[in-house]
């Protein structure tokens, strides 16, 4: 298949200060936005996170932003995106840093051990199908400074490299790798051809961690995932558990990675 420039797959919209990409690609998507809008800010006022977090979203440090989709996929499928995404955005990091890039399962990019980015999937869907997926990207890029709360767990990559990096050139390495991600998954629905990719970098594999849910807790050993993109853990009685990104979140047993 023919390579195609980012520019043919995406329609870009640019603001200086929003409440927050992902609010705003939601609002559009259901007034009609087509597939490939992205939605980028320089600041958010309102930046949110997974599980109800705020996301500190500064001026000038970050990359914001928000990608609509439309795919034709089974919607149980489509938060394995997510993943993608998490994927696609490891491998630019690596490649305009030089740093190593690690995933915390299932969506958190690490560097040193902290996280650099985050990412927020929001989906609409009837019995019909998927009427749009949002996929909300956060990068500290060149940010200097995080909220007391999340100091020991956040970073930069200009903290960690030393110097700071061009965020154009990111985002669009970002989306570059993304658009190609994004075609495999779309052969098969799943992670069968980016799942090794994807377990190279995962930071809880082969590691000790504490799996926490709403009503269950418990320690394992985090072998890798599966090509749905699930987290396979072998629990303390030998058993491999299959756990599911919407319904936990994982530790390790000293501390976040
Ligand atoms: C997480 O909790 O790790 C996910 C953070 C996602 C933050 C990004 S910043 C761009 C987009 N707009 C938002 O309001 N959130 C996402």
């Amino acid at each position: 298949m023919k390579k195609r420039q980012l520019k043919e797959m995406i329609r870009i919209l640019q603001y200086d200060v929003i409440d927050s990409t992902n609010a705003a690609a939601k609002k559009m998507a259901k007034e009609g936005a087509p597939n490939g809008t992205l939605i980028i800010a320089d600041r958010q006022t309102a930046g949110r996170g997974r599980r109800g977090r705020q996301w500190s979203s500064p001026p000038g440090t970050g990359i914001w932003m928000s990608l609509i989709l439309r795919p034709k996929i089974a919607a149980g499928n489509a938060s394995m995106l997510t993943l993608v995404m998490a994927l696609s955005t490891a491998k630019a990091c690596e490649e305009v840093t030089g740093l190593p890039v690690s995933i915390k399962w299932p969506n958190d990019i690490i560097v040193n051990r902290k996280k650099v980015c985050g990412i927020l999937t929001e989906m609409s869907t009837d019995s019909k199908g998927i009427h749009y997926v949002v996929i909300g990207v956060g990068v500290n890029v060149n940010t200097e400074a995080f909220p007391e709360d999340i100091g020991s767990v956040a970073t930069s990559l200009k903290a960690e490299l030393g110097k700071p990096i061009n965020r154009e050139l990111l985002k669009d390495r970002i989306l570059e790798y993304f658009f190609e991600d994004y075609e495999i998954f779309l052969d098969k629905e799943d992670l069968t051809e980016l799942h090794k990719d994807y377990e190279s970098r995962l930071i809880n594999k082969n590691k000790e961690v504490k799996i926490i849910g709403t009503d269950i807790e418990y320690e394992g050993k985090a072998l890798g995932i599966n090509s749905k993109g699930e987290l396979l853990i072998e629990d303390r009685t030998g058993h491999t558990q299959v756990v599911y990104a919407g319904e936990v979140s994982v530790r390790g047993l000293y501390g976040y990675v």
